[in-house]
């Protein structure tokens, strides 16, 4: 599904001495599975999470999707791409404070009938989120609860990758595995991603990626 070819990522360009948050290597990606990401703090795992999904551009290098090369196009073609396919999880969830968790979910929703906000409900709970949960405002709900929306937020279009960078960090360790159950089964038919420090949630991967320094050091 993605080819990755010669990536390599400067931030800072104009500095004189160039650090290389990733430093030149290719990858290729399954259509499904659950894929690990791991290594030490700084070592560029959101880099490369975020040059694959399009929320950066690299700096050099080829990032191919299902035959299509992502680097370089158009604003419009990207933000299509991202709303009908990819999927999001970050460790701060960013939900919109003033909205309940259930629109939190709908607003991300391509379509808002009937058959979706059904949808949405399910999903939240099967996430642990009832409808009582689903009419508070994220201010009014726990940091776990804010992350299984982010999560129903993120997998309502049925995208089909799932982009999650660090999505246990502020989870407790039930939780963390609660979410990594959902990933796992997700990924049964689509690619989902996780980024992590934290090897013990990432017991069931497909294809582990441990990344040093800007670069991979192993694929298992
Ligand atoms: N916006 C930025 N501007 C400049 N340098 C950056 C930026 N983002 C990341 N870096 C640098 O690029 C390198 C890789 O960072 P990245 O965020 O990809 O690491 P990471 O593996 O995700 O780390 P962590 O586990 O702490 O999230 C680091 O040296 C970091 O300082
Ligand atoms: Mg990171």
């Amino acid at each position: 599904m993605f080819d990755i070819k010669n990536i390599s990522m400067i931030y800072d360009m104009d500095k004189e001495e160039k650090m290389y948050a990733l430093n030149g290597f290719d990858l290729k990606l399954p259509d499904k599975g659950l894929i690990g990401i791991i290594g030490p703090s700084g070592s560029g795992k959101s880099t490369l999470m975020y040059c694959i999904s399009t929320l950066k551009k690299p700096t050099e290098g080829s990032v191919k999707y299902n035959g299509r090369e992502l680097v370089g196009i158009s604003d419009g073609e990207r933000e299509k791409l991202r709303r009908e396919e990819f999927g999001f999880v970050f460790q701060k969830h960013y939900l919109v404070p003033y909205m309940s968790a259930m629109d939190n979910v709908l607003v991300a929703a391509e379509k808002n009938d009937v058959k979706t906000v059904e949808k949405a409900e399910e999903f939240l709970k099967s996430l642990g989120i009832g409808k009582r949960e689903a009419g508070k405002k994220p201010a009014k709900l726990s940091g776990g609860q804010c992350q299984r929306v982010a999560i129903a937020r993120a997998m309502i279009n049925d995208p089909k990758v799932v982009f999650a960078d660090e999505p246990t960090a502020s989870l407790d360790h039930e939780n963390a595995f609660n979410v990594m159950n959902i990933l796992k089964d997700y990924s049964k038919d689509r690619l989902v991603l996780v980024v992590t420090h934290d090897r013990s949630i990432l017991k069931d991967v497909d294809m582990m990626i441990e990344m040093w320094d800007g670069n991979i050091s192993r694929i298992g």
